[in-house]
């Protein structure tokens, strides 16, 4: 069976719950979730889908305080791991209102990071429904990952994390 593997910084907030949505859109035993501090990288070969979920908390602090982010931690440790063959996916809060310059920029920092040759990127998303004006985390229409906004469209995000979803499983066939 294929295996489906969910990763989410930080604990306790949005994230956290989103995370556990996107768990829950899969069959028993098919996914496993962790935070990322807690996950053993030496473990992520065993799944099929990899899929990334964060927040943006600052355009400087993804660039500047590298020792101080988890995920850069975890970048650096999976630098190291073979994963071509694997699908790799994100999921990014944000709030469009009060960061329109840098709605959900850490979606670009999963891509940046993760995309090396090998992995097949799925889970792309229109921008589409959502009000902006600058995103690292988006080209032309499309977002990198599924972008969330629980500080400005809470009742939206079932629907997104449904259908997201079901793109994903239809991609990699679960
Ligand atoms: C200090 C701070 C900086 C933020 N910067 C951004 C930003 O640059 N872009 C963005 O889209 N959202 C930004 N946000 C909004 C958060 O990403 C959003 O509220 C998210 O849902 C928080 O997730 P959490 O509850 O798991 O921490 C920022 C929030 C805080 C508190």
């Amino acid at each position: 069976m294929k295996k489906v593997l969910i990763l989410y910084w930080g604990k306790g907030g949005n994230v956290e719950r989103a995370a556990k949505k996107v768990y829950e859109m899969f069959s028993p035993g098919q996914a496993d979730i962790f935070d990322v501090v807690s996950f053993d990288v030496s473990k992520i070969t065993d799944y099929d889908l990899i899929i990334l979920g964060g927040s943006t908390v600052g355009a400087e602090l993804w660039a500047d305080v590298k020792d101080d982010n988890e995920w850069n931690r975890f970048f650096r440790e999976v630098e190291n791991v073979d994963l071509s063959g694997k699908y790799v996916a994100f999921f990014g809060l944000g709030d469009q209102v009060l960061y329109p310059d840098h709605y959900v920029d850490a979606l670009g920092v999963f891509k940046d990071e993760m995309v090396k040759a090998g992995v097949k990127h799925i889970g792309e998303w229109p921008t589409e429904g959502y009000r902006f004006t600058d995103s690292d985390g988006a080209e032309g229409d499309r977002f990198f990952g599924l972008a969330l906004d629980e500080d400005r469209q809470p009742e939206l995000t079932d629907e997104r994390v449904k259908k997201w979803t079901d793109i994903l499983k239809k991609e990699v066939g679960l």
